[in-house]
Order: C-alpha cells, then structure tokens, then sequence
C-alpha cells in the first residue's frame, strides 16, 4: 500500500488521546471514523473535537471554515465493524491496559480489511506482544502522539519484532501528512523515549511531595522556571492523566524494576479517581475554573 491509497483512517477510542488524533487526521483531509465503546463516550469525544477546532480557529491557527470542514469529516461510530469496514490505516488509542488492548485486536482482526495498517497508540506496552494477537504483525506498529495530540509535534514510530520496514517508512509518511515529525523507535522497550524520560521525572516530583521535601507548587514552579518546561510535573500529569502516568510506570516497573515504582501520591490519586483535567480534580482542582496555581 502507498501513502495515495490511505483514504479512511478508523481511530479506536474517542478519550484524550483518541479524539485528539482524529482530529488531526481529519484536519489533514482523511475521513475518519472514531469508534468508543458507547455513544456517550464517542460523542464527548466529538464534542472535545468541536470545541479544540473552535479554540484554533479563535487562534487563527486555522479558519473557521477549515475547521467546519474538519469536523465534518469525523464520524463517531459505536459498532466496531462499521468504524473499521473501509478503514486503510487503523490508529488504536483504548486504555493502556494489556488485556483490553488484546481484546480489541482480537475484534478487530475479525473484522478489519487486510490490507490495513493496524497502528498502536500505547504509551508504554509492548508493540511485539499486541502484534502477536493479530495475523498481521507485519503491517503492525506504534504510533505514538503526544497530548494534547493538536498541539504537540512529536510522534514515535516504533517497530514491533516482525514489523516490515514498509509499515514503517508508511506509517511515518502518515505522520508527515498528519503535520507532524515521526522518529523512529528501533526497540520496543517499555516507555519508549519520551516515556522513559517523562514518566520517571513526573514520579520522582511525586516522591518529592510524599516525602513532604517540597510542595506540589513548588516542583512546579522549579520545572517551570528552572528546567524551563512549558507546563509544571504536575500540571503536565493532570494533563496527560494521572491513570495514564500510573498504568506507565507499573508497567515500567513490572518489566524494568524497582527504580520505577509509583509512589504513593499517584497511587492514591488513581484510587481517588483523581485523574485530573478529565476528572475535574487532580494534584490541581479544575472545577472552579481556576487550574494549575503555580508561584
Ligand atoms: N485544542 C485546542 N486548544 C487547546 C487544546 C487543544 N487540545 N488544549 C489547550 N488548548 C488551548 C488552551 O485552552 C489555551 O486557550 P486560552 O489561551 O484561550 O486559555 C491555549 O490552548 C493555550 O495555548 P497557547 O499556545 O497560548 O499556550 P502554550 O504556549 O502554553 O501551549 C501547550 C500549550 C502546547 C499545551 C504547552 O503548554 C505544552 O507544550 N505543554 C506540554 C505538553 C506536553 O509535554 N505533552 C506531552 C505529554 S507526554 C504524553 O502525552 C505521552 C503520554 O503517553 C503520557
């Protein structure tokens, strides 16, 4: 398959990461079909996409008209064998959890084109062993945005063990299409790149705050300020999702050891579904409007 002969792009799950992909392939003139699991959640995706189009175009970053046109080109669907029928290339952005996750390849394998790519968005698991469940672990690979996925540039392609170097050089092109700039990820190691850094940086600010050496403001005033990153650790985990971060580093910790053991702030905030920015609360409170309080 060359890059002309992608047409339609089915992403698998409307949350952060699903719709925010959908969005952008929509902006980059694919037809898009979102599925989730249940129509609320499909159209709270839909309705986040409507509302981030309207804040680029309040931006100028695109016209109103572009954005209308976007939008249009996003259909939230529920049945999976309707999202992925006419599907080219397959974007999969469900919980990162292993045995979700191969419960959705294993419906999706049953129903999907052969000829489509599939690619997974997962942060940290492995891309081999998610191959493994398909009959197609050459025309698999990762494909990994980063949030909030309209925003952000990066995107890692990672090659699974079987992975053909024409998936790659293809799923790359997509991204290139997409706006974006892909770098490769030769090994499929848990966390990736940007994972390895990010997450433990996020954790060790949460061991900070449980060993009471510094407040949750002032880590992130120093990530701030000091190591100048755009938005604070904790602001950045409300972001992403405290669930996210959490399911990340157990995997992390399972396969890499003990250095990446969650600490007991994250864990608490994912028992107190305290996820952040989705939630309402997180390590900040976002229900009065008021956010990240950073000196
Ligand atoms: N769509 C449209 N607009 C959005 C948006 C979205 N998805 N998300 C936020 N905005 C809006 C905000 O509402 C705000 O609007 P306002 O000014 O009217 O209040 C505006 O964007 C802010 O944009 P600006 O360009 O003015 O602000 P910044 O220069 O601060 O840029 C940012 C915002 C790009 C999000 C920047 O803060 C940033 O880069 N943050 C770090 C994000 C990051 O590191 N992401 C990676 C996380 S790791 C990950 O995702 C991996 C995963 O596997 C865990």
């Amino acid at each position: 398959m060359e890059l002309e002969d992608i047409n339609t792009v089915a992403v698998l799950g409307a949350g952060n990461m699903g719709h925010g992909i959908a969005e952008v392939a929509a902006m980059a003139g694919y037809d898009v079909n979102m599925r989730d699991i249940k129509d609320e959640f499909v159209q709270n995706g839909y309705e986040q996409i409507e509302w981030s189009l309207s804040k680029l175009a309040e931006k100028d970053r695109l016209t109103q008209k572009e954005a209308d046109a976007a939008l249009d080109r996003v259909t939230p669907l529920v049945a999976m064998e309707e999202a992925v029928a006419d599907a080219d290339f397959v974007v999969e952005a469900v919980p990162e959890q292993m045995e979700i996750k191969k419960d959705v390849y294993e419906e999706l394998e049953s129903v999907a084109p052969d000829h489509a790519i599939f690619a997974t968005n997962t942060s940290s698991l492995s891309v081999s062993e998610l191959a493994e469940v398909t009959e197609r672990p050459e025309r698999f690979c990762g494909m990994h945005f980063f949030n909030p996925p309209v925003r952000m540039q990066l995107v890692e392609v990672i090659s699974g063990a079987q992975t053909a170097e024409e998936t790659l050089d293809l799923t790359e092109a997509l991204a290139e299409e997409f706006g974006k700039t892909p770098v490769r990820v030769h090994k499929d190691s848990p966390g990736f790149i940007v994972n390895r850094i990010l997450v433990p940086l996020m954790n060790e600010a949460c061991w900070l705050v449980d060993q009471e050496e510094a407040t949750i403001e002032t880590v992130d005033s120093t990530a701030k300020y000091g190591l100048g990153l755009p938005m604070g650790a904790f602001e950045l985990g409300d972001q992403v999702g405290n669930d996210v971060s959490y399911h990340v580093l157990e995997y992390m910790h399972e396969v890499l050891g003990e250095a990446y053991e969650p600490a007991a702030l994250l864990e608490e905030k994912v028992e107190n579904e305290e996820l952040g920015k989705k939630t309402g609360t997180g390590f900040y409170d976002y229900e009065d409007g008021e956010g990240a309080q950073i000196p």
